[in-house]
């Protein structure tokens, strides 16, 4: 017997350092059976249990017992410490590291013109005008004839365009949008409008490009005076380039408006004092406007002893030129996303 419980304690010691030594869930399994399985190392002792005497037996049975009892103790303490290890490991190779930069996904944005285009337009939407837009490729009576400028007329040379037929031109400005809008309106009044788009002039240096964009504005109302052009043209500066913004009127010539104005605005840069982006004058020109000429109102079928209308026409490169302080305008087409990049 004695032999017996030694054998026991044995295995049993022997036992507990295999099962602290294991780090793998199958090992310990296999281990398990080895030690405590039907045909294991404590079942093998028990065996020879039939020698001993009745006074031995149950001694030999409870130590067996216990061992197997503390055994399965060491075994569950060691499955649950393999499994929090394994869960562990799980975590760590699967953490994510929000610290970590990203990967950059590059984004556009609008051109710089597109954006003045849209700054302009929740402007007058604002004042509670309408928004046209007409075809870059107009007939010649939109573009010259409907405005007061005949097939002779001089002032044609100034803008010189690409003339697909002799009737049919890249249009050369955005006033052809004030005979179309006035075409589908009439005899409905008051017309509040702002039309933006392309027009095409044969030019090409650092300040004129063949291609550039306007902004036309067309109202037509009763009781329409050039103190209602000069307010809602202030109004629009200021809203755009700052508050402290003053424009200025000089006489100008334009054969659809009567009379005819060149409007300035007073000089961000310096002020109104003069410097070299104004030429010393404390003053940038920006757009062309009048009194719609009471011929062209005619022409169009309004009554001109009872309605008079006010027009005006942005350069949309002028104003992003200034706004943004760029001095050739040829980067706004260079498709260059340095230059882009900046805005
Ligand atoms: N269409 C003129 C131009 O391109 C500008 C203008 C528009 C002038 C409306 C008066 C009224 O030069």
């Amino acid at each position: 017997m004695e032999q017996m419980l030694e054998a026991l304690k044995k295995i049993e010691s022997e036992a507990k350092t295999v099962f602290g030594r294991v780090s793998d869930r199958d090992e310990l399994n296999n281990l398990r059976i080895r030690y405590l399985g039907k045909k294991g190392e404590l079942t093998g002792i028990l065996k020879g249990m039939g020698k001993l005497s009745g006074e031995d037996r149950p001694k030999v049975g409870q130590l067996a017992n216990e061992i197997r009892q503390t055994l399965e103790e060491v075994i569950s303490r060691k499955s649950e410490e393999l499994e929090e290890a394994a869960l562990k490991q799980q975590i760590e190779a699967e953490k994510i590291d929000v610290t970590l930069a990203g990967t950059k996904i590059e984004c556009g944005h609008f051109h710089p013109l597109t954006r003045i285009i849209d700054e302009i337009k929740d402007i007058f939407l604002g004042m509670g005008y309408e928004i046209g837009e007409g075809p870059e490729i107009e007939n010649d009576y939109n573009n010259f004839e409907g405005l007061n400028l005949p097939k002779d007329h001089p002032a044609r040379d100034m803008q010189d365009s690409f003339y697909i037929s002799e009737d049919i031109l890249l249009r050369t400005h955005t006033s052809p949008m004030q005979v179309r809008t006035m075409a589908a309106k009439v005899p409905e009044y008051p017309v509040k409008v702002i039309c933006p788009g392309r027009v095409f002039r044969r030019d090409d240096d650092a300040t004129h490009s063949p291609m550039f964009h306007q902004i036309e504005g067309l109202v037509i109302d009763e009781n329409i005076s050039m103190a209602d052009l000069k307010g809602t043209l202030l109004k629009v500066m200021q809203q755009l380039f700052g508050p402290d913004r003053e424009i200025r009127l000089r006489p100008s010539y334009f054969p659809f408006t009567e009379p005819s104005t060149e409007v300035d605005v007073s000089c961000g840069i310096c002020g109104g004092k003069g410097c070299r982006t104004c030429s010393d004058s404390g003053w940038l020109e920006i757009l062309g406007a009048g009194m719609v000429h009471p011929h062209v109102l005619e022409m169009a079928g309004y009554d001109s002893t009872k309605l008079q209308g006010f027009a005006f026409g942005f350069g949309v490169e002028r104003i992003a030129m200034l706004k943004y302080g760029i001095d050739d305008l040829r980067v706004f087409y260079d498709n260059d996303v340095r230059f882009l990049g900046e805005f």
